[in-house]
């Protein structure tokens, strides 16, 4: 069953006198447990189709059905609730609070969506073992480096148990050997916790940790890619690459 469904979504971005079509009709459905990567040059509508996806906007045009729920159905309120309940989001910058630590961040959500933090104690320990920073935990923000905060902001996104966790450029901002200590992770999660990810990104090597790679162009998908489980990754680059030669051809 899909987790996660955009129906012929549409959306229009008003411009003054005129509209930009940042999607333009966009099919796709995200099952259970899988990891999905979303690829295309800069402008081509992959941060506008992540953020209708966690029910951030709206489309224009069309439906995004989450968690089983049509969200253009729902009232704001209603949407806001069926987000927050079903969706974890990472950027591009961390976007952690200064002043709270490590664990303190990651509780976040848990304390906004005025939950018993106490409850939250054992999958806090299990998240902290999962990205590795059991040893960090009472640490501040500006005493991690990059890639540990990166990883902070994943448990963050993980606490509460999404059905879905949707990373925009998540290591957009990172080293490439810190980018894929990342991915490893994200994939990590997909495996272990049957968490379903979708991950916007422009590097192919971050991509080819999918287990399928949807490229979009002007707005509407026009190429996907479905690996075997068993091809290895060096095999799997090489496909997103040509493929990613073939579209700006
Ligand atoms: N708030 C907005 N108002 C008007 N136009 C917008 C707005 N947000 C995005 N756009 C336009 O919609 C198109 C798609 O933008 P989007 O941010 O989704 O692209 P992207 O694929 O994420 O690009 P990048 O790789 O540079 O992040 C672009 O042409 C952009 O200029
Ligand atoms: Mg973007």
């Amino acid at each position: 069953m899909s987790v996660l469904e955009a129906k012929e979504v549409r959306k229009q971005y008003k411009m003054g006198e005129h509209l930009v079509n940042a999607l333009d009709g966009v099919d796709f459905q995200v099952e259970k447990g899988e990891f999905v990567a979303i690829m295309g040059p800069s402008g081509s509508g992959k941060s506008t189709l992540l953020h209708l996806l966690g029910g951030l906007d709206g489309p224009t045009e069309g439906n995004i059905i989450l968690a089983g729920q049509p969200l253009a159905r729902l009232s704001e309120r209603k949407a806001t609730l069926v987000r927050r309940h079903n969706v974890g989001f990472v950027f591009q910058f961390f976007n952690l609070l200064p002043t709270l630590s490590a664990e303190e961040n990651i509780l976040l959500p848990v304390i906004i969506d005025g939950k018993d933090q106490r409850k939250y104690k054992e999958r806090l320990n299990s998240l902290l073992e999962l990205v590795g920073l059991t040893d960090r935990r009472h640490h501040k923000p500006d005493q991690l480096s990059g890639g540990e905060q990166q990883r902070v902001a994943i448990a963050r996104a993980l606490v509460t148990e999404p059905a879905i966790l949707l990373a925009d450029e998540p290591t957009g901002n990172l080293d490439s050997k810190t980018g894929t200590l990342i991915m490893e992770l994200l994939n990590r999660s997909c495996n272990e916790l049957d968490q379903t990810v979708i991950v916007v990104t422009h590097d192919a090597k971050a991509a080819a940790y999918a287990d399928r790679v949807i490229f979009l162009r002007d707005g509407v998908i026009v190429e996907e890619l479905k690996p075997p489980k068993s091809m290895p990754l060096a095999e799997r680059l090489r496909g997103i690459m040509g493929t990613m030669e073939k579209l700006e051809a």
